[in-house]
């Protein structure tokens, strides 16, 4: 399974980048807002322009950029100018009638689109038919209403694989660490998470105390 990063901040995608266990990474709409908020800057077309290629840069991998129109041809627009950026770029559209209608054309005209806020097997099944590349269940959204996110995940991956879908399954909306290990062991191709999960990914208070043990018994007796 590989890991992409959920955020459009560069400073957290240049540090997980530098473990060198970065596929990707995965923007929304309110990712991009809160990122240029947190910069005090105006969000214009040349602005988010140059941010998500630099995002592109940092990453290394494919890059999912949402469009914000809800309108199918409007849609094709945004999502054409957005994979024009750069050849990493992913058009993300919500899995809705618009949205299906902007995958299939988009999809026909070779760009990669990852069909979000998948929260149904069948509204998978759909984008998959549509033409996507990726579809984007998401857990902890699932969870927070007290139902299931894993058994989405679960139907969506044995759907993907008993029907031969030539699709991407991004396990998203990503809350802790055990999402993480529950996607993988039910087969998503791809985790989404925040830089916070990540990093808690590595952290375990025993490895620390084993490694200050080591070096303190290394100390007693260094050449
Ligand atoms: C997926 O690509 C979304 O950007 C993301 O995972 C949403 O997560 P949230 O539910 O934490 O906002």
């Amino acid at each position: 399974m590989e890991l992409y990063l959920d955020t459009a901040n560069l400073e957290e995608i240049r540090e997980i980048a530098g473990w060198g266990v970065l596929s990707g990474v995965t923007t929304n709409p309110t990712l991009v807002a809160k990122e240029f908020a947190a910069r005090g800057e105006r969000l214009t077309e040349e602005g988010l322009a140059a941010h998500l290629r630099a995002v592109c840069e940092a990453a290394g991998g494919p890059v999912s950029a949402e469009v914000t129109a809800l309108e199918a041809e409007a849609m094709v627009t945004e999502g054409r100018r957005l994979a024009a950026l750069h050849p990493q770029i992913v058009v993300k559209l919500p899995t809705t009638e618009e949205g299906l209608k902007a995958c299939r054309r988009l999809s026909a005209e070779g760009v990669r689109v990852n069909m979000t806020l998948i929260f149904s097997a069948n509204q998978a099944l759909l984008a998959a038919r549509a033409g996507a590349s990726y579809v984007s269940p998401f857990l902890g959204r699932v969870d927070d209403i007290s139902w299931d996110g894993g058994q989405l995940l679960r139907e969506i991956v044995e759907m993907a694989q008993v029907q031969d879908l030539p699709v991407r399954v991004i396990a998203a909306s990503i809350r802790h660490p055990r999402h993480v290990t529950e996607a993988a062991l039910l087969g998503a191709d791809i985790a989404t998470m925040p830089h916070a999960v990540f990093k808690q990914l590595l952290k375990h208070p025993l490895t620390d105390l084993g490694l200050k043990r080591f070096m303190e018994d290394w100390e007693k007796v260094k050449p």
